[in-house]
């Protein structure tokens, strides 16, 4: 038996041959492992209503955590058209796998480290060193929306907030609503995550980054919590920041910021724009982690245009891949594999074409490598 069994989700577009060069990485590290895919991402919402079937939410119950790639996306109304005709689309929803998963599993904390490797020449900076945390199972993703408004929805609203004046003269048809929800066990939770992240790393501050002048309530119980943990981590600078004004401070001065917390959807937004400052989405990798079990998968997504092309950057995938060994124990793996990848940037000659080279991803698969078994000696 295998040391560990892994819930391998390749998912559409580039995932799958994302995934085989992942597996070549692992193999060559000589991970103890099982692989146990599983169907999920665009071909099984066409085909069968669901892109997470319940067979694979059974495989990622029965392991002990899950690798994902990339999966496609796609409004609702884009969604229901590409269905195979023969599947009943009455009441039929399309919602993101990854964000089921998160919730199902209550995979709380998303962790994307954003960082310059040095030598990559796509780095904004060579001293950036962020890492977003960022809330994943509620806040504005809490998937609680109306379209149209229900009556009892619409009047309790009337009652609460007289800013609803302004919305009466409209039906009920004429009004959608997307909820952010946000419990004081939620906000609790990743602040705890923030600052133990940043003990644990040795990192100098913890910003929290929200909008409480105009979401006063959620942005209140956020900050009002962040407040009061802060004070158990005396050794790590606390301060608050506005979303937009984090935007702009993070392109002046992105080397100041060390650890950023944040609400799911300020979260998403954070982690793109802090991993464009590091060369791009293609060298970001994310953990999403529960109690007890974890998913792995790069920040990018399925880039459909180039599937099967072998063109798209591996290493956001790889460094998931380290993120994935390090939450397993296996630390030896993960600091070898940091540092063929390192190696590799630092070289300067090899790279994928958003890198400015031309080498494919199986070649740079292949001096990763490489570098992984003279690291071995
Ligand atoms: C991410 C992605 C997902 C998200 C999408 C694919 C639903 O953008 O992991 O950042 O919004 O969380
Ligand atoms: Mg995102």
């Amino acid at each position: 038996m295998s040391k560990y069994k892994i819930a391998w989700l390749p998912g559409d577009g580039v995932g799958p041959e994302l995934a085989d060069l992942a597996k070549i990485v692992l193999n060559t590290l000589g991970l103890d492992a099982s692989f146990i895919n599983g169907d999920i991402g665009w071909e099984f919402w066409k085909n069968e209503g669901n892109p997470l079937p319940t067979r694979t939410r059974k495989i990622i119950q029965e392991t002990d955590c899950a690798f994902m790639v990339a999966i496609t996306s796609k409004p609702q109304s884009q969604a229901i058209k590409e269905l195979e005709p023969s599947i009943e689309k009455e009441g039929i929803k399309y919602i993101s796998p990854i964000l089921k998963i998160r919730q199902d599993m209550d995979l709380h904390t998303n962790i994307r480290p954003c960082k310059s490797y040095f030598g990559n020449r796509l780095n904004y900076r060579d001293d950036i060193d962020i890492t977003i945390i960022r809330e994943n199972t509620e806040g504005l993703y809490s998937g609680v929306e109306f379209l149209p408004v229900p009556d009892e929805v619409f009047s309790v609203l009337k009652n609460h907030n007289t800013n609803m004046n302004r919305f009466a003269e409209h039906s009920l048809n004429d009004i959608a609503i997307s909820t952010r929800i946000c419990t004081r066990k939620g906000c609790r939770s990743i602040i705890y995550q923030a600052f133990e992240y940043a003990k644990k790393n040795n990192k100098k501050s913890v910003t929290l980054v929200d909008k409480p002048n105009v979401l006063r309530e959620t942005g209140q119980l956020m900050s009002e919590e962040a407040r009061k943990i802060a004070k158990e981590y005396p050794e790590i600078n606390f301060s608050e920041a506005n979303m937009d004004a984090m935007c702009m401070w993070m392109v002046k001065n992105p080397e100041k910021y060390d650890v950023l917390v944040a609400e799911n959807m300020f979260g998403d937004i954070l982690s793109d724009l802090a991993a464009q400052l590091v060369g791009g989405l293609g060298f970001v990798g994310s953990s999403n982690i529960g109690e007890g079990y974890a998913l792995f998968e790069p920040c990018h997504g399925s880039v459909p245009k180039y599937k099967g092309e072998n063109k798209v950057n591996p290493i956001a995938t790889f460094v998931s891949l380290i993120m994935m060994l390090d939450w397993l124990g296996e630390k030896g793996m993960a600091k070898n594999l940091e540092n063929a990848i390192s190696n590799l940037i630092k070289m300067n000659k090899y790279g994928t074409y958003d890198m400015g080279f031309n080498n494919n991803n199986i070649e740079i698969t292949q001096h990763i490598c490489d570098n992984l078994n003279s690291g071995k000696n």
